[in-house]
């Protein structure tokens, strides 16, 4: 038998190590992954098959989860520095971008700071947080074959989903290892190269303009501009008629709408 090719299983339990170099563990039902990953040793992953208390990136905005979907949180090390990472939110959009793309979705781009689109419609989340110095949690929320409009009917023509885009049945372990192969190359790319490398793919992508409308981290006002691309921090380049070209960090942006 060829074991080398032999796709290793995911099973409930107990926890079963992936060829990528990735121990998972699947559970039915938790309340966040992230919150349920906070715990776990760099390198382990936990995959639900349903949140009960999905989070987004808007803290006041859930992250609707049903049975269907790929809810799949991965601890990775952050050594050195605290400010070398701040970019894995941005580094995961990229890394999820090319994965994606790879596995066949058309279409597919990138909203900053790491919404996966097709078209206008939102395949895939990120959330990563930092709970432990020396990890952070890289969350992934991934539309398979669920209907979060059924959830949440205000979600109707805002969502997409693999099973649409993609023809095929779509095993949520294969994406899963898919994804988590994705993340374990952009990590060795940060470590061993850092950011540069992925804000000038980044910015291939972003080329030309954009007008885009921002809401700022705790004021209610918004203000539109012209999206430029990410400086080599990973901050948006924004350029408005009347302050002219500014830079802002994820941490100061709640939200950022497509005016066009
Ligand atoms: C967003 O686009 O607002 C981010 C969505 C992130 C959703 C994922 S699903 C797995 C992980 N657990 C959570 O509670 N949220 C992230």
């Amino acid at each position: 038998m060829d074991t080398m090719s032999a796709p290793a299983p995911l099973t409930n339990d107990p926890a079963t190590l992936l060829a990528e170099g990735w121990t998972v563990r699947v559970v039915p039902e938790t309340a966040s992954t992230n919150f349920a990953a906070s715990r776990l040793p760099a390198w382990h992953a936990l995959r639900a098959r349903v949140q009960t208390g999905g989070r987004g990136r808007i803290p006041e905005r859930r992250w609707v989860s049903d049975e269907g979907g790929l809810w799949l949180s991965a601890v990775v090390p952050c050594p050195g520095a605290a400010r070398k990472w701040e970019i894995l939110p941005l580094a995961t959009g990229w890394a999820l971008l090319g994965a994606l793309r790879e596995f066949g979705v058309p279409d597919l781009r990138l909203r900053w700071p790491n919404d996966l689109l097709v078209g206008r419609r939102k395949l895939a989340g990120v959330l990563v947080e930092r709970f432990r110095p020396d990890t952070a949690v890289i969350g992934v929320g991934l539309n398979i074959s669920n209907r979060p409009e059924l959830a949440e009917p205000a979600l109707a023509g805002a969502t997409a989903r693999l099973a649409d885009l993609v023809p095929g049945g779509h095993d949520p372990d294969d994406l899963a290892r898919i994804v988590l192969r994705a993340l374990r190359r952009m990590h060795t790319i940060v470590l061993d190269r850092g950011f540069g490398v992925i804000a000038d793919a980044l910015n291939l992508g972003w080329q030309g303009s954009r007008r885009v409308e921002l809401t700022l981290t705790g004021r209610a006002a918004t203000f539109a501009g012209s999206f430029q691309g990410i400086d080599a921090q990973g901050r948006l380049r924004l350029v408005t008629e009347r302050d002219g070209p500014q830079t802002f960090d994820a941490s100061q942006v709640a939200r950022l709408r497509e005016l066009e």
